[in-house]
């Protein structure tokens, strides 16, 4: 019996997930989506052409790869629609490649209006939603009232969405949301009908089965394990188990079945939408990392807020995850940085100083504690494992020996090609 290796960010997102399942999917038969939904942008970038992927797993563009949505996924069909008729001319064999668990919950309208309305009521706290309906969807799926998409196949499916609207819209008369109900209705029917077209199947069988046959399956995160429900900086994060033991809810794949456990993570850091940063740079060198990065949301077009690398926040996400393998992305970023800083340890309010993150992240206020090392100041494109600068070699080497795995890749630009492996990375 194979393994699930699992890949996912070890920070609040676009950490590089959709660059990395896009290179690796050659060496997997299987890629599958477990947990999040359109808030997710995962971008891939080959042949000069840049796609932003939001619900459909990052494998979808190699041949032989199946690409499964798991149950722990929120699909929003209107978006799916939109998505694969933006893929339609790169003649790809959806139909026969994509999976889709009858077990995800659907993401209706009305969830993303009570998204807006619940952001809208917390004023100056608001998470920062991207407003996708995330939130409301995974509040009815544990709330026992959502509806999957296996229900889009049964005779009483309009009666059933009749009624979960009902409850929603009870909800939403007491707040000042704005929306053309009958188009919203006839856009998600139509999705619906559209969605009918692919393979709705009970992918926990599907993909116990490929085990049993031996095949290799890329379990891709979304968001990153400091946006977590359990483990992030609560409240603002999302509303799913974005570290490795999501793969084993949103799969059905059980603990032991579990390989490799990949974590992503840039050279800085960034974050998108509200929370606490403890290494976040306000001043023009923040600016600068925007502008290097091209630090833009994926899904929303927002400015992402940036800031130095954190081994704090790091270590304790490789510890949830049981991280195996590092992946370094965006090192091309630091080129012209002459110098760059580390973040080893927070000072508390109280003055003590910790390598954990407190409990009250939130209302903690953190002074991080930096190290600095050289830059490398050097263009890094053509450069391999060898040829690297050795400043790089440094700073990859430092940030090895303190968070203790291997770092096995490191990405220098958002092109396929762009990539160097330190070490072969076999399946
Ligand atoms: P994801 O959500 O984790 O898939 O990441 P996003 O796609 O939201 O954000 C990552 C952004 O960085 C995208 O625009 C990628 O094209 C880009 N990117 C990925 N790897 C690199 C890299 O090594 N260098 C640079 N400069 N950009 C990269
Ligand atoms: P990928 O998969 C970065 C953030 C939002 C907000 C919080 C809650 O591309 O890395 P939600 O819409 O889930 O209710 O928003 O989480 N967020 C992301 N940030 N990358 C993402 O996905 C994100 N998905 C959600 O900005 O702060
Ligand atoms: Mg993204």
């Amino acid at each position: 019996m194979s393994k699930v290796d699992v890949l996912l960010g070890l920070q609040w997102g676009d950490e590089g997930k959709g660059k990395i399942v896009d290179v690796l999917a050659p060496k997997y038969d299987v890629v599958a989506r477990f947990q999040g939904g359109p808030n997710a942008g995962h971008t891939l970038e080959f042949d000069g052409i840049k796609h932003v992927l939001h619900q459909i797993p990052s494998g979808i563009f190699r041949e032989k790869t199946k690409n499964v949505i798991g149950n722990g996924v929120v699909l929003d069909p209107i978006v799916f629609r939109t998505e694969i008729e933006k893929l339609q001319k790169f003649n790809l064999n959806i139909k026969g490649n994509l999976f889709i668990s009858k077990k995800a919950t659907l993401i209706l309208p009305t969830h993303r209006l009570l998204d807006q309305a619940q952001e809208k009521a917390k004023g100056d706290n608001k998470i920062g939603s991207t407003l996708k309906g995330i939130g409301p969807t995974y509040q009815d799926k544990i709330g026992r009232q959502g509806l999957r998409v296996g229900d889009i196949l049964s005779e009483n499916f309009i009666e059933k969405f009749k009624k979960l609207t009902g409850i929603h819209f009870n909800i939403l008369k007491d707040h000042d949301i704005q929306y053309n109900w009958p188009e919203l209705e006839k856009q998600f029917l139509d999705a619906v009908h559209f969605l009918k077209e692919f393979k709705l199947i009970e992918s926990e069988y599907f993909l116990n089965n490929e085990l049993k046959k031996g095949s290799s399956i890329l379990a891709e995160g979304a968001q990153g394990s400091l946006l977590d429900i359990d483990f992030g900086s609560y409240p603002f994060v999302t509303s799913s188990n974005t570290v490795s033991a999501g793969a084993c809810t949103g799969l059905g794949i059980a603990p032991r079945n579990i390989g490799e456990v990949y974590g992503i993570f840039k050279a800085y850091s960034t974050r998108v939408g509200s929370g606490p940063f403890p290494t976040e740079l306000l001043d023009e060198q923040g600016e600068l990392m925007r502008k290097q990065g091209n630090e833009f949301g994926s899904t929303t077009g927002r400015p992402r807020r940036c800031g130095w690398i954190d081994l704090p926040s790091l270590k304790y996400s490789i510890m949830i995850n049981g991280v195996t393998q590092l992946l370094m992305m965006k090192a091309d970023v630091l080129n012209i940085f002459p110098t760059i800083k580390v973040c080893t340890k927070y000072q508390l309010r109280d003055g003590s100083v910790t390598d954990m993150l407190p409990y009250e992240l939130v209302n903690e206020k953190i002074t991080p504690i930096y190290t600095e090392l050289k830059g490398w100041n050097a263009s890094l494109s053509d450069i391999s494992d060898i040829s690297m600068p050795a400043e790089l070699s440094q700073y990859i080497d430092y940030l090895q020996a303190e968070l203790g795995v291997p770092i096995t890749l490191i990405s220098t630009g958002p092109d396929r090609t762009q990539t160097v492996y330190r070490q072969a990375i076999n399946v």
